[in-house]
C-alpha cells in the first residue's frame, strides 16, 4: 500500500472520529501516504449535476480513485451512517460506468459515547460498500466507546493497550490490502 485515502463522517470541529481517525494515521508507517478526503464542500447529491460533476465531487471521486485503500471513520446517527459520507459514497458512484468504490479495498471503524461503539452504524456501512462492490475487510472489527482523556493533548492515543489494538489493526489491514489489491473494476 502506497497511498491511503481516509474519509472522516463527521463534519464537526472537535469530532471525536476526526480524533480517532488522526490518532490513527500517526500510527501508519511513514511509507504510506496519506491523503485526508474533505467532505464539508461536497453538495447533497442531485442526479441534475452528475454530467457536469462539481469540483468538489471530482476531487473526492479522483482521491479515491488514486488511493490503494480507504479508511472510514464514521459516527453512528440513529442506528446508521451519517447522511454526509453516505452522500460522498453515492456520488462517488456517478454517473454510471464511472464508480471509483469496484474492488476497492476498504477498512472500516467507529467511536461514539454509546455502549455499542457505532456496531449498528458499521454493519449498515458494509451493506452500502458490498452494494457499491468495494472489498470491505471482514475482521478485525473494532467499536469505539469514547472516554474522557482517551486521546492524550499531541492526538495520539492515551491507553497503551487500545493503542496496541489499532497498531494490529493497521497491520492486518496493510497485509489484506496487499493481497486484495486488483485496482479499479
Ligand atoms: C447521534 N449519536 C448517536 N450515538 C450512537 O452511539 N448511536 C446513535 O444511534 C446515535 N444517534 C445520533 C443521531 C444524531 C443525529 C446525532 C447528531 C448524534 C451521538 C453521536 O455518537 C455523537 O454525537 C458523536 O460525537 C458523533 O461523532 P463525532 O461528530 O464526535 O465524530
Amino acid at each position: 500500500m502506497h497511498k491511503l485515502a481516509i474519509i472522516v463522517g463527521s463534519l464537526r470541529q472537535g469530532s471525536f472520529n476526526r480524533q480517532l481517525a488522526e490518532a490513527i494515521s500517526k500510527l501508519i508507517p511513514k511509507e504510506i501516504t496519506i491523503d485526508w478526503i474533505k467532505l464539508d464542500d461536497v453538495p447533497i447529491y442531485n442526479g441534475d449535476y452528475e454530467m457536469n460533476l462539481p469540483a468538489p465531487v471530482k476531487r473526492l471521486k479522483d482521491q479515491i480513485k488514486d488511493a490503494d485503500a480507504v479508511l472510514l471513520v464514521t459516527p453512528e446517527y440513529n442506528r446508521s451512517i451519517p447522511a454526509v459520507l453516505k452522500n460522498a459514497i453515492d456520488w462517488a458512484t456517478r454517473p454510471p460506468g464511472t464508480s471509483v468504490w469496484g474492488s476497492k479495498p476498504v477498512a472500516i471503524i467507529g467511536i461514539s459515547p454509546g455502549a455499542i461503539g457505532t456496531a449498528a452504524a458499521q454493519q449498515h456501512l458494509r451493506n452500502t460498500l458490498s452494494a457499491v462492490g468495494a472489498l470491505t475487510m471482514p475482521q478485525p472489527e473494532i467499536y469505539v466507546t469514547y472516554k474522557e482523556g482517551m486521546f492524550s493533548s499531541n492526538g495520539e492515543i492515551a491507553d497503551a493497550k487500545f493503542k496496541e489494538i489499532l497498531q494490529k489493526f493497521i497491520a492486518h489491514f496493510i497485509i489484506w490490502v496487499t493481497k486484495n489489491s486488483k485496482g479499479n473494476l
